[in-house]
């Protein structure tokens, strides 16, 4: 077995996990919708925000909105920043570096990561893959010689929400692309999400959705106890 240990941002790596060089606990929390109040996701990652702060009154936690603040796609300008070396960079690509560099420190930095990640149009917003793009660069996230994930042995908690169902057998089974996605565009980091999910939640808005309001209520209830039990002690 080989030991991939080198020296990153003031950080330890050993095998793929960056270690980090404190011992306080830390939630990265991010958000991604666009709806504000009314919105699934938030109201869900505030939530496991909050449970894990009860569970961790140590804890420290940073907070990023991508609804509020995205980040610039990568653009003909920018986009090879994580191709070519940081010591050729053009002005636009060394921008584009460091707010790279800003993404992978965050998640470095954190223990826990709670990321809301609503369905737009079938799939992820397109903040999220924006953040993606960002998080994904050889030589921050993922070793350059080796190309293995430098970001694994975090616990990415997704809290998903969609209008829809796209449960096996329903009429769409099949057409969210935004859960199925992120485990594949993030996996050259090692970061391996997990997810609790509220799915239906157009049909509080939608009267042609109204019959599904009781499964909606339902799903939504399902979501709320799976991150209750998250950081909840262990019963004995
Ligand atoms: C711009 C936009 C596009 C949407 N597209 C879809 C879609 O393709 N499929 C779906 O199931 N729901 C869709 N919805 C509904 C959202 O998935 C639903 O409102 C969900 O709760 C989003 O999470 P949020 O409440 O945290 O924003 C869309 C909503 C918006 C605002």
């Amino acid at each position: 077995m080989t030991y991939n240990l080198v020296v990153c941002y003031n950080t330890v790596v050993i095998y793929n996990r960056v270690v980090k060089d404190d011992d306080m606990p830390h939630l990265l929390h991010i958000d991604s919708s666009i709806q504000g109040e009314r919105s699934v996701s938030r109201s869900l990652t505030a939530r496991a925000a909050a449970a894990w702060l009860a569970a961790h009154p140590d804890g420290t936690v940073s907070y990023r909105d991508l609804g509020a603040n995205p980040l610039p796609h990568l653009n003909s300008e920018s986009g090879l920043a994580r191709m070519v070396p940081p010591d050729q960079h053009t002005p636009a690509q060394a921008a584009s570096w460091e707010l790279s560099k800003e993404v992978v420190e965050e998640v470095l930095a954190a223990d826990t990561i709670l990321l809301g990640l609503p369905v737009y149009n079938f799939g992820a917003p397109s903040s999220v893959k924006s953040w993606v793009d960002h998080l994904v660069a050889p030589g921050l996230s993922v070793d350059h010689a080796t190309m293995t994930g430098l970001l694994g042995g975090r616990d990415l908690l997704v809290l998903a929400s969609r209008g829809g169902g796209y449960a096996p057998g329903t009429p769409r089974e099949g057409w969210d692309h935004a859960e199925p996605w992120l485990p594949h565009a993030l996996s050259l980091t090692a970061l391996e999400p997990r997810f609790i999910t509220a799915e239906l939640t157009l049909a509080n808005v939608n009267p042609q959705m109204a019959e599904l309001k009781p499964l909606a209520a339902e799903s939504l209830a399902a979501a709320e106890r799976a991150i209750d039990a998250q950081w909840a002690p262990l019963a004995v």
